[in-house]
């Protein structure tokens, strides 16, 4: 147990030590920074990295200048990496067999003692992000913790205080409506000094609570056992809908999107109604734009931009209306900003250093949304220099010429590492020369 700055005692779990279970047992939680962060690294432990390090560039063919004997490692203040997670380091649960590498050549395993502080940019989601960081921390074998990781649905936690009941879409189970109440949708009761006794706010909503309030919703869709016991009793008569959020990809496309459209051509987002020209519904967000993604399969899956899409193209086809809707993540510039400030605050509360990097490479497989997200970026921010590289084990296929084109393109992760540390050590050594 740990106290917390309010006084308060809060749990202490190690990121690769949590469990599903112990993340969801009452009280606070801290999740610890990464052991390695926290105690200095002894010269053996170094030795061996470099050893290590020394035979990777080898391989790959990069060669170091440098002959030095082991020393101590060093946080690096000039630079930062942040890394996009699915056909970069994960592909279908497992990692990118170079993944682990790599997080270690970063982790003070190179010839140069150096440490690089980096963050993790998804664009997936479904699971809370304790959850999710604690999974990459068991697929990479080192712990990561919430405050280096932002995925597509992070930004909605600030719309919380915007919109008072929403639908949540997608995911596995109730994890996503778990993700929402996490965020500020948890339903609301008031005990009034009453006669009428109990007022309930309901906060999120799911496809399975209008379904199991009424089967005739969906007529291909049935609620399993669990999916009914799981699902929560409305009175959708007092309920209004404000928002749609697309949390994570939709199991069940043809029933999700029967009740979006439903929503949408709704009077105020009440279910059962509808305004006279099909406008009056509520808003739709999505927490990315991906048309497809890397997983198992050799090929590319489709993912939630696909989705979006088709909802877009149906609610033409059934109001013979344009439909506008909202996506989040990359490449949206809001996400860049939202990385730069958790980088920011990495930076200083685990490595002590309160200004920005020089440069932040962007490691990703998707030329649409991380190469085409990093470069804009680049483009419009005074601070570091974005520099998007762009790896082949993911959505990018060699033999294909990217729509926006990266800095570098290199074969995995592990020569994505590589490359921007070489950059910055002969950068230095020129540095040096002047
Ligand atoms: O659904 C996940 C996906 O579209 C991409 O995730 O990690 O590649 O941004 P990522
Ligand atoms: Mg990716």
């Amino acid at each position: 147990m740990v106290a917390t700055a309010a006084g308060r005692l809060a749990r202490r779990l190690s990121s690769t030590e949590a469990t599903a279970e112990k993340l969801k047992m009452s009280g606070p939680t801290v999740v610890a920074p990464p052991k390695h962060l926290m105690a200095p690294s002894s010269a053996s432990e170094v030795a061996t990295g470099i050893e290590a390090a020394r035979k990777k560039l080898d391989s790959s063919g990069i060669t170091s200048s440098l002959t030095n004997s082991p020393r101590e490692t060093t946080v690096t203040d000039k630079y930062a990496y942040a890394f996009d997670i699915d056909g970069v380091l994960i592909r279908g649960g497992r990692p990118i067999p170079e993944a682990i590498e790599a997080m270690k050549m970063l982790n003070g395993e190179n010839p140069w003692g150096v440490k690089v502080p980096y963050i993790f940019v998804t664009n997936g989601g479904g699971k809370t992000e304790a959850e999710r960081c604690m999974q990459l921390s068991q697929q990479l074998e080192m712990e990561v913790s919430p405050g280096q990781f932002i995925c597509g649905h992070t930004p909605m936690r600030e719309m919380a205080e915007k919109y008072k009941t929403v639908l949540v879409v997608g995911g596995e189970g109730e994890k996503c409506r778990i993700v929402a109440e996490g965020y500020g949708f948890e339903d609301v009761w008031v005990h009034l000094h009453m006669p009428t006794g109990i007022v309930l706010t309901v906060r999120s909503v799911t496809p399975g609570d209008i379904i199991k309030d009424n089967q005739d919703t969906t007529p291909f869709r049935q609620l399993t056992h669990d999916e009914y016991q799981n699902s929560r009793a409305r009175n959708f008569a007092e309920v209004e809908i404000s928002a749609i959020f697309v949390f994570a990809d939709s199991r069940d496309w043809a029933s999700d999107q029967q009740i979006i459209l439903d929503l949408l051509m709704s009077k105020n987002g009440r279910l059962g109604t509808r305004s006279e020209n099909y406008n009056e519904g509520p808003p739709v967000f999505f927490s990315h734009n991906d048309v497809v993604w890397s997983a198992s399969h050799d090929l590319t899956r489709i993912g939630m931009g696909a989705l979006r899409v088709s909802l877009e193209a149906m609610y033409k086809a059934v109001t013979g209306k344009q439909l506008q809707t909202t996506a989040f993540g990359k490449p949206q510039m809001g996400t860049f900003r939202f990385a730069t400030r958790l980088l920011q605050e990495w930076r200083k509360d685990t490595h002590g250093i309160d200004f920005p990097p020089s440069t932040v490479y962007f490691v990703g497989d998707t030329p649409e949304s991380d190469i085409r997200g990093t470069n804009e970026f680049n483009e419009c921010t005074d601070g570091a220099n974005w520099y998007s590289i762009l790896v082949r084990t993911g959505v990018f296929q060699e033999g294909t010429t990217p729509r926006f084109q990266p800095k570098a393109t290199v074969d995995n992760v592990l020569d994505a590492v590589a490359h921007g540390m070489e950059r910055e050590h002969e950068k230095s050594l020129e540095e040096i020369m002047l």
